[in-house]
């Protein structure tokens, strides 16, 4: 499902958005047509796939708080964020050996590690030549987000190193994903020429709904029909990473929680156990307890709507929030 079938609750801002997003669309497949045929083909094969195009789609309704927002810099802003979301994903699903992605065989499995590499990168050179043309205070802002996501994705590969795990995920998760989504609301409003109070409250709604997107995404790994998700379910689980649900499990004082902690010591190799883990899993409180987190987070999202004027456009941000969490089913 994408958000751009979401029916934001006012005619004209819908017709606005679905215009924006035609416009993303075109600057994607322009902007990514260029080059060799055989790079062109590795790109176009996520982009095609489809996804969620949730971080432009947030990116124009921040843009709908500025005097300019259909203006080609807003719609070139919330491409770029796409755009660099997809060299994320390429790269991530290298370091995650993932099968799948956006309902087909992720890059890395299609091809090779290799190519799966370059063409996140020649993804980052498309951004880049987007970004000069948005000007400095786009690049140096892209500067700092990046730099925060591949942090997180670090920080995520070394592991919480003897500190408290649940801590250590919820800062991973702000910095691989929540950034990259704040960034969205930053740039969106930027370009619109919003001011500065309501460009900071953008941003950190969209901090905000990352960390709930991330942790309905990891409780979708584990829980959710592959069918509906596109992806393999105990994906992070097979790479060693515990997600937040399963940090919770493995705290649980009970049954579960005693075969859980004699089973997971380390990536899960074979498909028997995973399913025995999937199981357990699906048995604790770890799903509970993540969603109960995940209501905090849109909380504090919905605190940041305080300080936006109460229109169409805030509660299309609402809807939103509401819509990244019953993805969790
Ligand atoms: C996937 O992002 C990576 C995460 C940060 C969870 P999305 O769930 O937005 O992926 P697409 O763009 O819809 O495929
Ligand atoms: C994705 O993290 C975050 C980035 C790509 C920066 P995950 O590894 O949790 O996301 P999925 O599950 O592969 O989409
Ligand atoms: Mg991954
Ligand atoms: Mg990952």
């Amino acid at each position: 499902m994408s958000v751009n079938s979401v029916d934001l609750g006012d005619p004209q801002l819908n017709q606005a958005i679905q215009e924006g997003m035609q416009r993303v669309e075109h600057i994607l497949r322009e902007e990514l047509s260029r080059g060799e045929d055989f790079l062109v083909e590795k790109v176009l094969h996520l982009v095609e796939a489809g996804g969620k195009r949730f971080r432009p789609m947030f990116a124009l309704l921040a843009a709908q708080y500025g005097p300019h927002s259909d203006t080609d810099a807003v719609a070139e802003a919330a491409a770029v964020v796409e755009v660099v979301h997809l060299a994320t994903l390429y790269h991530d699903d290298v370091m995650d050996e993932a099968e799948r992605r956006r309902g087909v065989a992720s890059a890395n499995s299609r091809w090779n590690n290799s190519v799966a590499i370059l063409a996140g990168d020649i993804l980052l050179a498309h951004a880049s030549g987007l970004m000069a043309r948005l000007g400095t205070e786009t690049v140096a802002h892209f500067s700092e987000t990046f730099a925060m996501l591949v942090t997180g994705q670090m920080r995520e590969t070394i592991g919480a190193q003897g500190g408290d795990p649940v801590e250590h995920y919820l800062k991973v998760i702000r910095e691989k994903t929540g950034v990259l989504i704040a960034s969205a609301g930053y740039l969106g409003a930027l370009h619109a020429g919003a001011d500065s109070h309501t460009i900071a409250a953008l941003q950190r709604f969209g901090s905000a709904i990352g960390m709930v997107f991330q942790i309905v995404d990891d409780i979708i790994d584990i829980f959710s029909d592959p069918k509906e998700s596109g992806k393999t379910p105990g994906t992070d689980l097979k790479e060693g990473v515990y997600t937040l649900p399963v940090l919770y499990a493995l705290r649980e004082e009970s049954e579960e929680g005693d075969r859980l902690r004699e089973l997971l010591v380390g990536p899960v190799h074979d498909d028997e156990t995973l399913e025995e883990i999937l199981d357990l899993l699906r048995r604790s409180s770890g799903r509970e307890q993540a969603l109960a987190d995940v209501h905090r987070y849109l909380e504090e999202a919905d605190e940041q709507l305080k300080h936006l004027p109460e229109n169409a456009a805030t509660r299309a941000l609402r809807m939103l929030a509401s819509f990244s969490v019953q993805r969790a089913g």
